[in-house]
Order: structure tokens, then C-alpha cells, then sequence
């Protein structure tokens, strides 16, 4: 069975509270010379936590903002409009775990003849157990992992991001979590299907899910940028970020994780500033499969390299879709 690294979300606070005192290697290196002017940014789930502090600092250093979303619109939008003091922000539907949206935003965006520089895979939900979507599938492994492989492969086909040969390369950024470190390999038995189970499992495939998706990122990166690099895909983890994200865990328990996020947790716009920089800085430009955990850049797990499993995920991945479609 495919396990995560922690099945104990008070354990998973804990190791975020460690690395809430780690050193930031790179953290001196980002500043306001960092710039978005000029470019389009995509942003899923903006409305909220992480995603809404990156649309505020984005469209404050000059980009045009996209939010993607399934709530809060356009209240999301208006505020961070408010909060950055620029009109160049915009919010457009999107619900992951309802396949059709993921292509209606993209056909939104062919139709609005819009080229994104920077896509930021940020939207993700923590469940306390198995839920099953309209298409099918359980909703962490939709909206955590497969609606990814559906965005991407939908906006790289319709050249909405762009794959460039010549001049800078435009990026696409994976919000992970270094909780991905310790997850048990790709099951394939479990794979796409939906079974029920509890809150320990649901904790536990959060970071599974970060697994795959790291996996998926690399892979995408191998085929992509065979040669010289046509699109930056590089995966960030923020560190621990006083958020939304526990929202549905059950009461008591959701009550103790907030607690330990007031305390100790980053503020999102604190947590957004390693995205900031991997987004936008020079030290970026042009580079792919690179992993920073908050300003610290390390190498993700060992597994998410293995060429054979790449390629394994990639293949079931687009098999899955072709018989959603
Ligand atoms: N919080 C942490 O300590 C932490 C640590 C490491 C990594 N991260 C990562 O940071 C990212 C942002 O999380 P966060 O902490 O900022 O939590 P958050 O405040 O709950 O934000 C999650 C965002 O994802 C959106 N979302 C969830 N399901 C969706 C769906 N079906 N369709 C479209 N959007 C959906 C949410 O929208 P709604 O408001 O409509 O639900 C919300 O905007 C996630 O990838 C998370 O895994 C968080």
C-alpha cells in the first residue's frame, strides 16, 4: 500500500517546526530587484493561503496576475488588487477535482491569445479521508496529483506555455512539500482507483501525492528540455505555512494543527518569498529540475530520479486520461 511519510499530522507539525529554525542559504540573495514586469502568471489557488500571498507579491512587482480558482471570485481578486496596488490581476475558474473546468480555463486562455511566462502549480487539498469525484477518481489523487498531468499537458499542447528554443524559457514551478522525502514508492494497484479510507491515510497521501507529483515534474522535465531547456520545471517546497489547508481535518484536530500553525507556522507572505525568488530571480533563468526546500536547494528523494519510474508514472498517467476523456 502506498504510504506517506507521516500518517500523524501533529508528527508532520512537528518536523514543520524544525524546519522553521533551519538556516536560509540563499534567502540573501532575493530582493525587490526581483521583477515580474511584462510577464503573465498563472497561479492555482490563489484565492487562499499560500497561492493568494504569491498573486499579491507577484502582481506588486509588476506581473499580470491570473488567479485560478474555485471560490472567493472575485472577492480574492479584488483584494489582492487592493493589497498590491495594481489593476493587472484577473481571477478565472477552475475546480480540480472537475476534469471539464481544467480544460475550459485552458481553452480560455488560447482564446485570450495569452502566453504564460510563469505557471504556478500551487492548488492542493488535505482530506480526512476518500472522497470520490464525478469522474471517478478519489479527490487527493485528482486535485493533488492527476488534474497537474491534465493542466500541463493541456497548456504545453495549446502552447499556452510555450516551450521556447530561443530567448528565456518560461517557467513552470511545482508547490511540493519536502514531507515527500520517506514516501513509499508509486503503487500501481492503487493507482487512479478509488477505495475508501480513513484519516490516517488521507494524512498519509498527502505526502504520497507530493511523491508522485515531484516524479511527474521530473519526468515532464526529462522529455521536455532533451537537449537545451525549452521550459524551466523546477519543484519548491515553502516550508511550513500558516494556512487554510487544514480546513477539513476534524475538529479537535484541526483545532491543535491550528494552534501549533499560530505559534510557530510562517505567515504566507513570508512562505511565498523562496517562490518569489525561484519565480523570478536571475539564479533561475533557464535552469530545470531543480528543488529548493524553502532558500535551502537540496535534491528531492532518491525515487522521484529513477529514470524506469518516470517514465512508468508517465505512461499509466496518460493511459488514466485517455480513458477520462
Ligand atoms: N501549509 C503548509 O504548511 C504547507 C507546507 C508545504 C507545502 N504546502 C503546499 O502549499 C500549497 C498551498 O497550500 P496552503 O498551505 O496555502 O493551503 P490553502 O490555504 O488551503 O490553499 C490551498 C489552495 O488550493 C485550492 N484548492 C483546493 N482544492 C481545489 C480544487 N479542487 N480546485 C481548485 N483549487 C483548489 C484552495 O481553494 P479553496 O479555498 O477553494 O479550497 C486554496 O486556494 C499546497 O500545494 C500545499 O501542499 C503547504
Amino acid at each position: 500500500m502506498a504510504e506517506g511519510r507521516f500518517t500523524n499530522p501533529v508528527v508532520a507539525s512537528l518536523a514543520g517546526i524544525r524546519d522553521f529554525f533551519a538556516r536560509q542559504e540563499l534567502e540573501s540573495r532575493f530582493s525587490e530587484r526581483d521583477r515580474a514586469d511584462g510577464l503573465n502568471i498563472l497561479i492555482t489557488g490563489a484565492n487562499s493561503g499560500l497561492g493568494f500571498a504569491l498573486a499579491v507579491e507577484m502582481a506588486s512587482r509588476g506581473g499580470r496576475v491570473i488567479m485560478a480558482g474555485r471560490s472567493k471570485i472575485p472577492e480574492a481578486g479584488e483584494r489582492v488588487k487592493k493589497l498590491s496596488g495594481s489593476q493587472s490581476v484577473e481571477m478565472r475558474y477552475l475546480d480540480l477535482s472537475r476534469i471539464e473546468t481544467i480544460h475550459q480555463l485552458v481553452d480560455s486562455l488560447v482564446k485570450d491569445g495569452i502566453k504564460l511566462d510563469i505557471c504556478i502549480l500551487n492548488a492542493a487539498v488535505a482530506l480526512p479521508g476518500s472522497r470520490k469525484t464525478a469522474s471517478g477518481q478519489d479527490e487527493m489523487f485528482l486535485v493533488n496529483y492527476l488534474s497537474s498531468v491534465i493542466l500541463t499537458q493541456g497548456l504545453i499542447a495549446k502552447s499556452v506555455l510555450p516551450l521556447r528554443d530561443q530567448g528565456e524559457p518560461s517557467k513552470l514551478i511545482f508547490i511540493s512539500s519536502d514531507s515527500h522525502q520517506g514516501a513509499t514508492y508509486i503503487d500501481y494497484e492503487e493507482f487512479g482507483r478509488y477505495f475508501e479510507y480513513g484519516v490516517s491515510k488521507g494524512i498519509s497521501n498527502y505526502s504520497y501525492f507530493k511523491l508522485v507529483s515531484n516524479t511527474y515534474a521530473t519526468e515532464l522535465s526529462r522529455r521536455i528540455n532533451k537537449g537545451s531547456v525549452q521550459l524551466g520545471i523546477n519543484v519548491i517546497c515553502p516550508g511550513p505555512v500558516h494556512s487554510n489547508i487544514v480546513k477539513e481535518a476534524p475538529w479537535l484536530l484541526r483545532m491543535t494543527l491550528k494552534g501549533i500553525f499560530w505559534i510557530i507556522f510562517k505567515s504566507p507572505a513570508k512562505a511565498a518569498r523562496p517562490v518569489v525568488y525561484m519565480a523570478l530571480s536571475d539564479d533561475y533563468r533557464g535552469t530545470t529540475n531543480q528543488y529548493l526546500h524553502m532558500f535551502n536547494p537540496k535534491k528531492m528523494d532518491p525515487k522521484v530520479y529513477d529514470e524506469a519510474e518516470g517514465k512508468k508514472l508517465w505512461e499509466r498517467s496518460i493511459e488514466l486520461i485517455g480513458t477520462l476523456a
